[in-house]
């Protein structure tokens, strides 16, 4: 459960959300007790809206984990569709890749093994839909990329901007998390809040997911 949204809400909403999803389900009832900060599926579930209503056939993700927010995202492609994922653990990748085969989405799904700093120097866009679930320092130095990266109409998704309402100061006393991590994120906000090219909206679902589509010049 996320410090923002109230316990009783966030379960109200959970019990809402049901994907019906057999693989979705098994990974997040082994993470209950494994504890890797994966999106959960009410995140998952606005991740596959927004791909949806995108009209995704090309994704981006930075921080593929163990491929749960992924599959929310392949979930959304057509045939054809890809989603190319960045993971630098390789035991995290191997089993995003499992998960992946388990899901379905084999074909759908390209697991890159490496520092996202480098790989998406590499990449070639563009993607309709980036989603940045990476390491928090890592977020504003990656921007000006992910932008360059995405067509116009895309959407530039973020997860964790609010971090658990810690880059609000005095917010939590005393804050729980790492304050590089803080300050970094409360940068990357200023900077996705002053990109004269994105419209940025965030919803404080959860850890707070920032939104934002690049303009169509
Ligand atoms: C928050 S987790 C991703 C969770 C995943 N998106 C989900 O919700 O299912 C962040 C992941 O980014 C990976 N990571 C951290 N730094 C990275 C880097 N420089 N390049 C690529 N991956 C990185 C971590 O190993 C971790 O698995």
């Amino acid at each position: 459960m996320g410090q923002i949204v109230p316990d009783a809400v966030e379960r109200y909403l959970a019990v809402l959300n049901r994907a019906g999803d057999a693989v979705l389900e098994d990974i997040a009832r082994g993470n209950a007790t494994r504890g890797l900060p994966l999106v959960d599926a009410e995140v998952g579930a606005l991740l596959r809206v927004l791909a949806t209503a995108a009209g995704a056939t090309r994704i981006l993700e930075i921080g593929t984990a163990i491929g749960y927010s992924g599959i929310w995202l392949a979930g959304a492609l057509p045939p054809g569709g890809m989603l190319i994922t960045i993971e630098m653990d390789d035991a995290r990748a191997r089993e995003a890749r499992d998960n992946f085969a388990r899901a379905g989405l084999t074909e759908r799904v390209s697991v890159v093994v490496g520092d996202a700093q480098l790989k998406v120097a590499k990449v070639a866009g563009p993607f309709d839909v980036i989603f940045q679930d990476g390491a928090k320092h890592l977020y504003t130095p990656l921007l000006d990329r992910l932008v360059a990266l995405l067509r116009p109409g895309g959407l530039l998704i973020t997860d964790n901007v609010l971090w658990d309402g810690e880059v609000v100061p005095g917010f939590a006393n005393p804050p729980h998390k790492n304050a590089d991590d803080t300050r970094a994120i409360a940068e990357y906000n200023e900077r996705l809040a002053n990109r004269s090219e994105l419209i940025t909206a965030t919803v404080p679902l959860r850890d707070g997911v920032a939104i934002s589509v690049k303009k169509r010049m």
